[in-house]
């Protein structure tokens, strides 16, 4: 029989990937994002208009998918995004707004579906977390914040929905290509108040964060292939990664949070000085084109 699954924040990166792959193996795919035309299209594939934030938009999305299915095998919360800015200066509005995103519209979706899972008797959720909700760095505080919680979310849930042959999971991506370090480092940006303190870090960061995603190597397609082990496996685990070195740092964050620590205060203070010969670069360079 084939096997329905809805998707959240299918117009982009791993949701789109997930889309086009979940379509290709032969399920039904209840597609949502907010940006309905960018959503992948194909005979599996149904797009529908979806605004995690808005329970009347998670309710209708869950209705319009259960009035033309019986059966509902998998619910993956992968809508997203990194509300970044120094925890001084974001307005705690855009904080709300993160983990309205990144936890509570999970968390709606979740409520919608689990009667009819329950009734099934089957059923999975699958999270997309990420690394950063083992472990932290400057300016991502709120996303941070957001990950951390739905991973505990998780794996409460699991320990509550086990007994009616329902699990809920994990995935902890790493750096991976898609849009989501361009609208985080624009947070980055728009976040900063005028004459803020945290320029300098903000544009450390910035170039750090620019050297590590384009060396990841990872894809969306790539995470798409978690998400259907996560789907299809007949022992699901509690956590998900793509590549070892991905656990590896999650699980070393948690481990040995004071070396951890210092990691992340190298880390700065390389951000700071990288930041710091930029700007006596670029002072060089307009010397140099005034001479
Ligand atoms: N890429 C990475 O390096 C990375 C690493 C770890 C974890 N993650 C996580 O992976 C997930 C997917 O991100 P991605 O990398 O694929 O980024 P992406 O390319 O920016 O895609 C994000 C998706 O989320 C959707 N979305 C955002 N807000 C939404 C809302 N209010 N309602 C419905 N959909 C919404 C977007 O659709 P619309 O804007 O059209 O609504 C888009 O389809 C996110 O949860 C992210 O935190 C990403």
């Amino acid at each position: 029989m084939q096997k329905t699954i809805l998707i959240t924040g299918a117009s982009s990166g791993m949701g789109k990937a997930a889309t086009e792959l979940f379509a290709d193996q032969g399920w039904t795919v209840y597609a949502g994002a907010r940006r309905v035309e960018l959503i992948p299209t194909g005979d599996n594939i149904h797009p529908l208009h979806l605004d995690v934030t808005d329970h009347d938009s998670n309710a209708q999305f869950v209705a319009q998918a259960l009035t033309q299915q019986t059966r509902l095998d998998v619910l993956l919360n992968n809508a997203g995004y990194g509300e970044y800015g120094p925890l001084e200066e974001v307005p705690l509005a855009s904080a709300r707004r993160q983990l309205e995103t990144n936890l509570l519209g999970a968390a709606d979706l979740t409520q919608l579906v689990l009667p009819l899972m329950r009734r099934q008797g089957y059923g999975r959720i699958i999270n997309n977390s990420s690394i950063g909700g083992d472990m932290y760095s400057p300016l991502g505080g709120w996303y941070y914040v957001s990950k951390h919680a739905l991973n505990v979310w998780s794996d409460t849930l699991d320990s509550e929905i086990r007994q009616f042959g329902l699990r809920s999971v994990v995935v902890e991506p790493a750096g991976t290509e898609s849009n989501w370090s361009a609208i985080a480092m624009q947070h980055a940006r728009t976040n900063l108040t005028t004459d803020s303190p945290y320029r300098q870090l903000t544009s450390g960061f910035i170039n750090l964060f620019d050297r590590f995603l384009t060396t990841s190597g990872a894809t969306s397609a790539d995470l798409a292939e978690v998400f259907y082990r996560a789907a299809t496996d007949r022992r699901p685990h509690r956590r998900y990664y793509n590549a070892h070195a991905d656990h590896t740092v999650a699980k070393f964050a948690q481990a040995f949070p004071g070396a951890f620590a210092q990691v992340i205060n190298l880390a700065t203070k390389l951000a700071l000085h990288t930041a710091k010969s930029d700007v006596a670069a670029e002072g060089e360079a307009l010397g140099d084109s005034t001479d």
